[in-house]
């Protein structure tokens, strides 16, 4: 069993100013019962995936592309091939500003959403501190780092609870379920074993040269990490954005 512990400092400076009373622009209304709905939402998601990397200050939403995190905690210890104790600070992530939303369905009676995602790509830099083990070498450093993932497949199914509020509806996010896939990773990290140079070079070149293995097993980790990033957002939207401006047909 594999213990994966995460802290994500979300939106530390989120100031609350009120949810939309009025439907915004780039809210795509579309009616649930209709056979064309899941054409129509997933062009809603899109349009929504195309406004908010620019943030909405108006309810707290900072900018998503460039995504800036003070802080990922990343503790991932247990049995496996990994044995992570590290944190990332001062991180930068560039790249949500190009998501395709291939595909969005809404449970009729649930309400969860189901949601495909692809970027061709996505890059964090940062600063780290590690302590631990991948792939059986022992990693020990602090300095600079930059990881450079392509052609991303997400998958998301959000949990949801339809609520009132204020003669409104909201979609309350409960939890969300990622499952992703990547087509290439490169990364490197300054100043491992302390500035070994030579341990540097060649720790970051195998490891380069092994990113499958790598990336498959810092998945639970990364996919807890893409998870709360997530839950942030969507709640963040969600709990400013009534859910009657994109279904027509909610009734109590
Ligand atoms: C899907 O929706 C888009 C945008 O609303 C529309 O242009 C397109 O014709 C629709 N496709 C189908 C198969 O209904
Ligand atoms: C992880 O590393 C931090 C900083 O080096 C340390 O304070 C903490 O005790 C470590 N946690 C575990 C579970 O090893
Ligand atoms: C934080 O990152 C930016 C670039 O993303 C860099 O210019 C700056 O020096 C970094 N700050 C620290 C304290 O490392
Ligand atoms: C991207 O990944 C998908 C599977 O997730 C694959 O079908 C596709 O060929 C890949 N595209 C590129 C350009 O590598
Ligand atoms: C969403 O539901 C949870 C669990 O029932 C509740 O604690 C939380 O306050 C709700 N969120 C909002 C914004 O109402």
């Amino acid at each position: 069993m594999l213990l994966t512990t995460l802290i994500v400092c979300f939106f530390s400076d989120l100031a609350y100013a009120g949810f939309y009373k009025t439907q915004p622009d780039f809210v795509k209304t579309c009616v649930l019962h209709d056979p064309n709905f899941i054409n129509c939402s997933t062009h809603a998601v899109q349009i929504l995936f195309n406004k908010i990397p620019d943030g909405l200050p108006e309810i707290g939403l900072p900018p998503l592309d460039p995504l800036k995190l003070d802080r990922l905690q990343i503790l991932q210890g247990g049995g496996g091939p990994v044995t992570v104790n590290a944190s990332l600070t001062n991180i930068t992530i560039r790249g949500f500003g190009k998501t395709d939303v291939l595909y969005n369905s809404v449970h009729p009676k649930t309400f969860d959403f189901l949601t495909k995602l692809h970027l061709d790509r996505l890059r964090l830099e940062g600063n780290y501190h590690l302590l631990g083990r991948i792939l059986v070498i022992p990693l020990r450093g602090r300095g600079n780092c930059w990881f450079d993932a392509k052609n991303i497949s997400i998958v998301a199914k959000s949990d949801v609870k339809m609520e009132k509020r204020h003669g409104f509806h909201f979609y309350n996010i409960t939890g969300i379920h990622v499952k992703f896939d990547i087509g290439g990773l490169k990364f490197h990290m300054g100043n491992l074993f302390d500035g070994i140079k030579a341990l540097e070079d060649s720790t970051n070149a195998y490891l380069n040269a092994n990113w499958r293995p790598v990336a498959e097993s810092l998945n639970p980790i990364l996919t807890k990490t893409v998870e709360d990033i997530m839950l942030g957002i969507l709640r963040t939207v969600f709990d400013n954005l009534p859910a009657d401006f994109f279904l027509a047909d909610l009734v109590d």
